[in-house]
């Protein structure tokens, strides 16, 4: 009786053992396997993989004038609406600086608006900055 019971008890416990540590091998996969993407990124410690992220929104930073012209300025100047000088034709742009002294001069015009053209061109929180850098890349002057 005590023989046998030995010999049942050993089976037992190599299956006790391997039933851990096939459970400790599962938990391995399952937190690998979560890995990536149960990461948390805590603000103010590094945190690979989103450098691109943090980058690609800006933070608030200038526009380019394309950004500025392809959103608010080329539905006119692109294709000359209501009159407007469209984008590329230097002469056009040219003639309104000559008579409004210069770049400046029709910047200011383009920041009050002027007859169809609507105040800022629309882009009511563009800085001046912005707004001239989209008039000089428009306007080639
Ligand atoms: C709703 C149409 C429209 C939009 C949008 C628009 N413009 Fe204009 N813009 C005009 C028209 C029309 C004129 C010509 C006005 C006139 O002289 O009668 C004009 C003229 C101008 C002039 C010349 C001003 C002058 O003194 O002769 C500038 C500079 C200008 N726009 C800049 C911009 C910029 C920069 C944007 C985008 C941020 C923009 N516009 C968006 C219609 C528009």
């Amino acid at each position: 009786m005590n023989l046998i019971m030995k010999m049942l008890a050993a089976p037992a416990t190599v299956l006790a053992l391997w039933a851990v540590s096939a459970q400790a091998a599962t938990n391995d996969d399952i937190a690998k396997r979560l890995e990536p993407v149960g990461q948390v990124c805590v603000q103010g410690q590094e945190c690979k993989g989103m450098e691109v992220a943090a980058t690609a929104g800006g933070g608030g930073g200038a526009r380019t004038p394309d950004e500025v012209i392809a959103k608010h300025c080329n539905a006119c100047h692109g294709t000359g609406l209501l009159g407007a000088p469209k984008i590329k034709d230097t002469a056009a742009w040219k003639e309104r600086a000559d008579h409004q002294g210069g770049l400046d001069g029709i910047l200011a015009k383009a920041i009050t608006g002027i007859n169809a053209m609507p105040p800022k061109g629309t882009c009511a929180d563009c800085t001046d900055e912005e707004l001239k850098g989209a008039i000089k890349e428009m306007s080639g002057l």
